[in-house]
């Protein structure tokens, strides 16, 4: 059950530092992915069983789909896998533009589901080495999970209480506290979603819906906060839905998200994890693997059948709902 926000007393709004609007800094629909990101093609550095293929590959072989209010990128479903080879085919893509602080809306029709599948789209710093400047996973899950994973992984000196309010007035649950890449084998900090249906099959089947992350650098402000909604929840926001063409995100405020209500996840970033130190610019990331550290190591546990890498190898067919469909990336920044 989600509450609104508690009224602020008026002096902590007088108290706070300068207010911003959100403008449209960029929007991303169809064909719009095809010139403003890059398809990268390296070894995936989380050891999944898969090949990340190069743009024109993708397109000539329909791995990737643009048309005007659609975006598409998929595992292949057609071919079995050479075990020798590096892995089923599929795609992963990064902005070339990155953002500081911003409002972030995803309207995703579809995510890829289903055993071995590890999909995510999240942020990262291009600082280096990482983590430095941070990462923040905004969807992430594996194999049969129907609730989505939000984490940040950082540099040390980065950690988050366990608990709710006031801290961290939020739906969602604790997995781990402690931010540091370097500590608990990189598990990062993480919230999962209390929300039904914010991953997985159960979200697909409702048409998919709508995340939304706010990140700041006030000490005050919200820090890294995220949202989902399910497509037909009366509570999507109008302006999350159904985005103002002014490209003024929302009327003005300190912060355009203050009447939404609870977050599925917040991430303060003030005493135990300043946002100087941590954060810096961040590029966006879209991508798909197969079991690797992750989906491979929670992979019987998940209830998937047999082994993981086999399973990728020689069933081209099980991956077939394993697609993102993307209708809209739209990201907000400030001006103060
Ligand atoms: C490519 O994928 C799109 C989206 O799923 C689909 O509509 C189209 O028919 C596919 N094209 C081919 C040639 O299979
Ligand atoms: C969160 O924790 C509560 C209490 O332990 C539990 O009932 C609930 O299922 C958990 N929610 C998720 C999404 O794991």
């Amino acid at each position: 059950m989600r509450t609104r926000y508690p009224l602020l007393p008026l002096a902590a709004l007088l108290m706070r530092p300068a207010s911003a609007n959100f403008f449209l800094a960029d929007s991303y629909v169809g064909h719009d992915f095809l010139q403003s990101w890059t398809w990268e093609t390296f070894d995936d550095p989380t050891h999944g069983r898969v090949n990340y293929l190069d743009q024109a590959t993708a397109l000539a072989s329909n791995l990737t789909f643009a048309s005007d209010d659609k975006f598409i990128m998929r595992a292949d479903s057609q071919n079995t896998v050479d075990p020798n080879g590096r892995g089923r085919g599929s795609v992963r893509i990064k902005s070339n533009k990155a953002y500081d602080e911003a409002v972030v809306v995803l309207d995703l029709q579809h995510m890829p589901e289903g055993c071995a599948t590890w999909p995510a789209f999240w942020s990262l710093s291009q600082a280096g080495p990482w983590p430095h400047g941070g990462e923040i996973d905004i969807i992430e899950g594996v194999n049969l999970n129907n609730a989505n994973l939000a984490s940040l992984h950082t540099t040390p000196g980065c950690t988050m209480s366990s608990a709710g309010p006031p801290d961290r007035f939020m739906s969602g649950n604790v997995t781990a506290t402690d931010c540091d890449a370097s500590v608990n084998f990189n598990q990062g900090c993480g919230v999962q979603f209390g929300s039904p249906a914010s991953y997985g099959s159960p979200f697909n089947a409702g048409g998919g819906g709508f995340f939304v992350m706010v990140r700041s650098r006030d000490a005050s402000g919200p820090g890294v906060r995220i949202w989902f909604w399910s497509r037909d929840d009366p509570r999507v926001p109008l302006e999350v839905r159904a985005p103002p063409p002014t490209g003024l995100f929302a009327p003005a405020s300190l912060y355009p998200t203050a009447w939404w209500g609870e977050p599925d996840a917040v991430f303060p970033l003030s005493d135990n994890c300043d946002y100087a130190s941590h954060f810096d610019p961040h590029i966006f990331v879209f991508d798909l693997t197969f079991c690797g550290d992750w989906a491979g190591t929670a992979y019987s546990a998940s209830g998937c059948p047999g082994d993981c890498n086999d399973y990728v190898n020689n069933n081209p067919q099980a991956f077939q709902s394993a697609y993102w469909e993307v209708n809209s990336l739209r990201i907000y920044s400030p001006r103060y």
